[in-house]
């Protein structure tokens, strides 16, 4: 009987506390712990049906080198849950792929989810989240909304940091360059890893980085949240720019950005940045100031897009009739 094609809608995410780095290149078994915010409206559509042929067909805009390492997780996520038949599987991004605004991490949940929903085979969302982090170490967050975090061991998987009442935080992403990043997250981390002097010093603080952030959030504690993350961000791209060769992700609008937020905190506005492999900024606000933060970067030139959006990113997953 043929089965129901899915239909998921997974969320990006951005960690406060930065997964860089794998003890297990293959595995993506992330070297320390990590934690991320769901980013509730960028996100990855994806359906999965059977296909007509015996073999798996992707469709959707990918670079050619993108589409092989879909169709070889695709592949091996098979394979290693047991179930076969070949699959078509349409995705599509509501924003610039490859760009460092985590596409992976929402592409590679959407699929795991898929895959477990196509299949009826129902797993615990830790083994969904395990599937995931084999297509992406970030993707293993992906899996939820809200506050996620990730721990290392053996095989990890993110679960849901657990705040008693939620703790509503805006996003603004300030989007500067809508080309993809020239080096992927893989090839730089793994670069930093092998040639930054300052690679170890990173590992060794990020234990410490994640408990500080983990209180924060339990405390609702605006300001320590927001220094430890604009930390561990920094020093995150501190590692990347000291690689050999050395590696720059931001472009001029990135850094002016970054000069910008630290003026307006001493006016007192509640907002702080993180930024991910590439020259995007994404600041968390708190949603009273949100308003007055985005009128601060109107007219910063460089900007291509400002998204407003907020913490969340559950995924929604539907059986189409
Ligand atoms: O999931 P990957 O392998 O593309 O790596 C993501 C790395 C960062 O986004 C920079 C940090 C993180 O924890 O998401």
């Amino acid at each position: 009987m043929k089965k129901a094609p899915i239909k998921i809608s997974a969320a990006a995410n951005v960690a406060l506390i930065k997964y860089w780095g794998k003890t297990d290149l293959e595995k993506n078994i992330p070297s320390a712990p990590s934690l991320s915010v769901g980013i509730e409206d960028l996100r990855t559509d994806t359906i999965i049906s059977e296909s007509r042929e015996d073999k798996d067909t992707l469709i959707g805009k990918f670079k050619k080198s993108d589409e092989q390492r879909i169709l070889n997780y695709v592949f091996m996520a098979k394979k290693l849950l047991g179930v076969s038949g070949g699959l078509e599987i349409e995705t599509e991004n509501n924003f610039p792929a490859s760009s460092g605004l985590a596409s992976s991490a929402s592409g590679f949940a959407a699929i795991a989810l898929g895959i477990d929903k196509f299949y009826g085979l129902d797993m615990p969302r830790e083994d969904i989240s395990r599937l995931a982090r084999l297509g992406s170490g970030s993707a293993a967050r992906s899996i939820y909304g809200g506050f996620v975090q990730m721990d290392t061991g053996p095989d990890p998987f993110a679960k849901p940091l657990i705040v008693e009442d939620p703790w509503p935080l805006d996003i603004l992403v300030l989007v500067t360059e809508e080309q993809p990043k020239k080096m992927s997250s893989t090839d730089s981390m793994n670069l930093t890893k092998d040639t930054s002097p300052f690679y170890s010093a990173w590992l060794d603080t990020q234990e410490a980085d994640f408990l500080k952030a983990k209180d924060a959030i339990e405390e609702k504690d605006f300001w320590k949240l927001a220094q430890i993350s604009e930390h561990n961000c920094l020093k995150m791209h501190s590692t990347i720019m000291t690689s050999k060769p050395p590696h720059v992700y931001w472009n001029p609008t990135t850094v002016e950005i970054l000069h910008q937020v630290q003026k307006i905190q001493k006016k007192g506005l509640r907002v702080f940045f993180t930024i991910d492999a590439g020259p995007q900024v994404k600041l968390i606000c708190d949603p009273s100031d949100t308003q007055r933060v985005l009128e601060q970067f109107e007219s910063t030139s460089g900007i291509s897009r400002r998204i407003v959006t907020k913490v969340g990113g559950e995924p929604q997953i539907e059986q189409l009739a």
